[in-house]
């Protein structure tokens, strides 16, 4: 695989052109020397930006040896972490394998602790009764709330059905390496641990064995995936002209943004690429939105939502741009079939690939939008495979750090994600929180 074949292609079709999109370019490209130098807001969590570029045969090794180990013994094998512990993850066994809704090979991968639903942990501690289970604890602090309830809870299920040798065995922690409850729980009783490094936040996480291990469980091979985003990294951090399409998306969003824009949706026409929105939303979300700043981020699934949000999109208010994933090449042959009966209106199309009208709607929808007033972007991928995917994860956590920077935040932190838990914890009388 050569760096030449990651250069992911980015069209933007702009409306109505800010004017000082250009000096916004210059700016960013500035951010991208001082990111590259390490002189940025943030700089101890800076550690993504290295990490594929970094040799790590022994960690691949590892995951891949304890994923076939699961892949042999489990029925269900249940990852509990939220936020960046547990969306990466979920993207990348979506993207590669299947839309949620289909995923149901042995082991089957199940999510907890990313909600404190009743009925939602309660309907997955029935399923798991029956057959053979293994949890993935995820979390960098240890200190999670929604993750240390999934945990405890899925650790006494494990109680209910192994003997306590069997239990420690079937749990595995990622975690940091020195602190918090996790590390702790996994040193007194016999968990195996794999490390969460301290200068890598959760969003940008998912190359580490917080998305590695699910992945490797489902299937996904983590080597190419890794592969694809080495050779983007090595793309992105090698000039300003080998990142001119992710200061470009950068400088795009921000301009916008001066220019009153308040949106971004992110649309995909590929249910699989569900998750991956949400993993967008987190990253943009929670690096940009401080300090009174940033476009609020929101994925679309299309066709779906042009018969919900479609309406709004269109003709709404002039504070959106629309960033299209388009993918090159899918894999389906299924066409529409010859029919005895015309009522339908469908002959015109019978024949034709779904994926040649899903590409047609795209295009359709791309250019009611642009003539409706909303500035789109498109990130052309040639083909979803774990190489590439691994390289359009990486474009967006380094496109969104620059973003991030261009807007004078510190893309690496998210104080205001406390808020909510200080209200809880005392509603809840966590003792000190009153
Ligand atoms: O990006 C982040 O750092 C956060 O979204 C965290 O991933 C999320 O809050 C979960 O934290 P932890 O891994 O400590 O449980």
């Amino acid at each position: 695989m050569t760096d030449s074949e990651f250069s992911l292609q980015l069209d933007v079709e702009w409306p109505k052109i800010p004017g000082n999109l250009a000096d916004v370019e210059n700016e960013i490209t500035g951010w991208y020397e001082k990111l590259l130098a390490g002189k940025v807001p943030g700089k101890d969590f800076l550690g993504w930006l290295n990490w594929p570029l970094e040799k790590h045969e022994a960690l691949l090794d590892n995951i891949n040896t304890m994923a076939s180990e699961i892949q042999e013994e489990a029925d269900y094998f249940v990852s509990a972490g939220i936020g960046g512990s547990y969306l990466g993850a979920r993207t990348v066994i979506e993207a590669l394998k299947a839309p949620e809704v289909f995923l149901n090979e042995k082991p089957r991968v199940l999510w907890a602790g990313h909600n404190i639903s009743g009925s939602y942990h309660k309907t997955l501690l029935e399923k798991i009764e029956d057959g053979s289970v293994y949890i993935n604890a995820i979390s960098k602090s240890g200190t999670t709330t929604e993750t240390a309830i999934a945990f405890r809870l899925l650790r006494e299920k494990l109680k209910e059905k192994y003997s306590s040798s069997e239990m420690a065995r079937r749990i595995i922690v990622t975690t940091s390496s020195d602190r918090g409850a996790l590390i702790e729980a996994a040193q007194e009783n016999g968990y195996r641990s794999l490390e969460i490094p301290d200068n890598i936040g959760g969003r940008f996480s998912v190359f580490t064995a917080v998305g590695l291990l699910p992945a490797a469980v489902a299937g996904v091979d983590i080597k190419e995936l890794l592969a694809g985003a080495r050779a983007m990294a090595d793309r992105l951090n090698s000039s300003s002209d080998g990142a001119r399409e992710a200061i470009h998306y950068a400088a795009t969003r921000n301009a916008f943004y001066r220019n009153g824009g308040r949106l971004e949706i992110l649309a995909s026409f590929y249910p699989e690429l569900s998750s991956l929105g949400k993993w967008w939303q987190q990253l943009f979300g929670e690096s940009e939105g401080k300090d009174g700043k940033g476009l609020y981020p929101a994925a679309v699934n299309f066709s779906t939502d042009l018969h919900s949000l479609g309406q709004y999109i269109q003709e709404g208010p002039p504070d959106r741009m629309e960033t299209f994933l388009c993918l090159g090449e899918e894999t389906d042959t299924i066409k529409v079939p010859h029919s005895s009966s015309s009522s339908d209106g469908l002959d015109y199309l019978a024949g034709r690939t779904l994926s040649e009208i899903n590409s047609q709607a795209l295009i359709a929808t791309r250019s009611a939008h642009v003539s409706g007033g909303v500035p789109a972007v498109s990130i052309h991928l040639p083909r979803l495979n774990s190489a590439w995917l691994g390289a359009l994860l990486y474009f967006f956590q380094f496109s969104c750090a620059l973003s991030a920077l261009g807007l004078g935040v510190n893309p690496f932190n998210q104080p205001g994600v406390e808020a909510y838990k200080t209200n809880m914890y005392r509603l809840l009388g966590k003792p000190g929180f009153n």
